[in-house]
């Protein structure tokens, strides 16, 4: 099995990098953690040079995950919550997934993505509800053509209780490892 993380806090030692160090020591196979932080990843533009060609112009760090969706099983989506959202820096890096939305659009064109399957990872310091944030990730998983979407795993009130004291998240984090490691 093969798996993508984006992962999309800032903090290095925080609590979404401790879910997703926890997921990692637990799967199978080969995994690319992608730091949308310290990569060079450039927003969207909205060139649509893409709706006539399936390729994006931008030439930075996302062509490495364009090459890596062609051949990956598992695309994780693990991010802090910002203001009931996944992070800028995250959401700025999926904004390239718009190549893929442009070749089912206007083209009708079958994606070169082998993923079948997405998660989602969140952290948050308080404890309101963080739909939005999943939302947004089903429409990522949706441009994609990802449709098999695990629930969300939410570690809460991460300002109280941070995600290494979390024993539900944690066990969540295992469970998923689980089935993402499966066939
Ligand atoms: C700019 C910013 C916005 C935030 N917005 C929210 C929010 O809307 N809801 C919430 O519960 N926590 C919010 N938080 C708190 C973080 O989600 C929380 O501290 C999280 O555990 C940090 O995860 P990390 O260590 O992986 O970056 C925000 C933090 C920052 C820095």
């Amino acid at each position: 099995m093969k798996t993508l993380i984006l992962n999309g806090s800032p903090r290095k030692n925080g609590d979404t990098a401790f879910l997703i160090e926890t997921l990692c020591s637990q799967l199978t196979g080969e995994v690319k953690v992608i730091d949308c932080y310290s990569a060079n990843i450039s927003p969207c533009t909205d060139c649509r040079s893409c709706r006539g060609q399936l390729a994006c112009c931008i030439d930075d760090d996302m062509q490495k995950v364009y090459s890596y969706l062609a051949e990956c099983d598992n695309v994780v989506l693990a991010s802090p919550v910002h203001y009931g959202e996944m992070s800028a820096m995250l959401l700025k890096a999926a904004s390239r997934f718009q190549v893929y939305s442009s070749a089912l659009i206007f083209r009708h064109e079958k994606l070169p993505i082998s993923a079948k399957r997405g998660a989602v990872i969140l952290s948050q310091g308080g404890s309101g509800g963080a739909e939005m944030a999943y939302d947004t990730a089903r429409l990522v998983f949706q441009s994609l053509g990802i449709k098999d979407i695990f629930p969300a795993i939410c570690s809460k009130a991460t300002d109280t209780i941070p995600a290494d004291r979390d024993e539900k998240a944690q066990a969540d984090i295992i469970s998923l490892a689980n089935r993402l490691s499966q066939e």
